[in-house]
């Protein structure tokens, strides 16, 4: 379905409302990865291009009751003020009525943040009132949190069916949603998908869609311990999801239905205990002792899943392969990172850790495309229609 898009509409001295997804993690009062608050820039500076007055709406963590200064966006306001050549305010409150007169006294090409939407309740509820108050503070407004589209929250999804036909795609959620429909409709072949992470049941929905379009599935993380248990392996104590164990079963079965080549670890790196003081470990496969538990793909595993990330013409990346916040046990992500970074093709990495491993390893620049949504990548990469994406369909606001 077609999408209003930012570029379509007339922002000239407007009061635009920008939903953005400054979701970004502080460590000791500071910023410490600003890759969601970059990534809203052309947005910005377009809209501020036009002589608008820019509002920008943002949560910022889970905040539970009313006010944790943790969540406070102010920090961010401050931040994005450095970043930008425009003025950027800071109002206090969301939607009370110094947040209203500020907007009132915004001059063009000034920029107010609103304080954590968050701190409203009606924010999660999508309540319509507190939308309209938001509504009331601009003409146009544009989503650009592709990080939380996903969620049917009023920010995102009351307020734009509000604006009469004026709600649109910023540049961010557009290029989002074309690298989405490069995956899923539209794959340069043959294609690979890396999945990792701890959890099976929290990729089962991600696993069965990509399974329908990719060419080889590579399977790494403590994910990957249920599916070798599945196929009899002993694990020792490694992480894994007893319950889980038919379904990885399924899946391995729909893969060969599929004619999907699925690649697992085929020798691990392990230790006694889950730290980084851990001594590490190297086994094959089948020589894993019952006290040890795996924490990382060994060195042959690398080497396979590098032949088969070479011959590949598009890879997309989802949660990591082994344990990499500590230091032992990263080598397998870090290695994966470098074959990505050095390959030649297109290379999508999907949100959450696996953006944090790319990061933390200085690849970031050598990718096609980081998403910048952790559950919202994977609910699109499940075919799901996200609610915030939904509402900017033409006609449909
Ligand atoms: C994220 O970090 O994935 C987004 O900002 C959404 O946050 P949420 O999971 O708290 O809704």
């Amino acid at each position: 379905m077609e999408m209003n898009l930012m570029r379509d509409a007339d922002l000239e001295n407007r009061s635009v409302l920008l939903r953005v997804d400054f979701n970004v993690p502080i460590n000791g009062g500071k910023i410490s990865d600003d890759t969601r608050i970059r990534a809203a820039i052309p947005t910005i500076n377009y809209i501020l291009e036009r002589n608008a007055r820019l509002i920008i709406i943002s949560h910022l963590g889970r905040p539970t009751s009313e006010r944790e200064a943790e969540f406070s966006l102010k920090i961010v306001a401050e931040y994005l003020n450095d970043l930008i050549e425009n003025k950027v305010l800071f109002a206090a409150d969301t939607v009370d009525e110094e947040a209203k007169s500020l907007v009132e006294g915004l001059g063009n090409g000034e920029v107010l943040v609103l304080e954590n939407v968050r701190y409203n309740q009606e924010e999660k509820a999508n309540d319509e009132e507190f939308a309209n108050k938001l509504a009331s503070f601009g003409s146009v407004y544009i989503n650009d949190a592709f990080g939380v589209s996903h969620r049917a929250h009023a920010s995102v999804v009351a307020l734009p069916k509000l604006m009469e036909g004026k709600a649109y795609a910023g540049m961010l959620l557009e290029k989002e949603l074309v690298y989405a429909n490069k995956i899923l409709a539209n794959p340069a072949r043959p294609f690979t998908a890396i999945i990792g992470g701890s959890k099976v049941s929290d990729k089962i929905g991600v696993i069965k869609s990509l399974l329908s379009v990719v060419d080889n599935l590579i399977i790494g993380g403590g994910m990957a311990n249920t599916f070798l248990l599945a196929k009899g392996y002993e694990i020792g104590k490694s992480l894994h999801e007893a319950e889980k164990l038919d379904l990885a079963g399924e899946l391995i079965k729909l893969a060969k239905d599929k004619g999907v080549n699925l690649y697992l670890p085929y020798d691990v790196v392990t230790a006694k205990e889950f730290s980084a003081n851990s001594e590490p470990h190297y086994f094959e496969l089948a020589e894993i002792p019952d006290d040890e538990m795996i924490l990382d793909i060994g060195p042959k595993t690398c080497e396979e899943f590098a032949d088969v990330l070479n011959n590949s013409r598009l890879i997309v990346w989802n949660g990591p392969v082994g344990v990499f916040e500590m230091e032992a046990f990263s080598v397998g992500t870090r290695t994966i990172a470098a074959y990505l970074a050095a390959s030649n093709a297109e290379v999508v990495i999907g949100g959450g850790d696996s953006a944090a491993a790319i990061t933390q390893f200085g690849y970031a620049d050598d990718m096609d495309h980081i998403s910048t949504g952790g559950g919202a990548f994977l609910e699109l990469m499940e075919g799901k229609t996200l609610p915030g994406v939904a509402v900017l369909h033409k006609g449909e606001n």
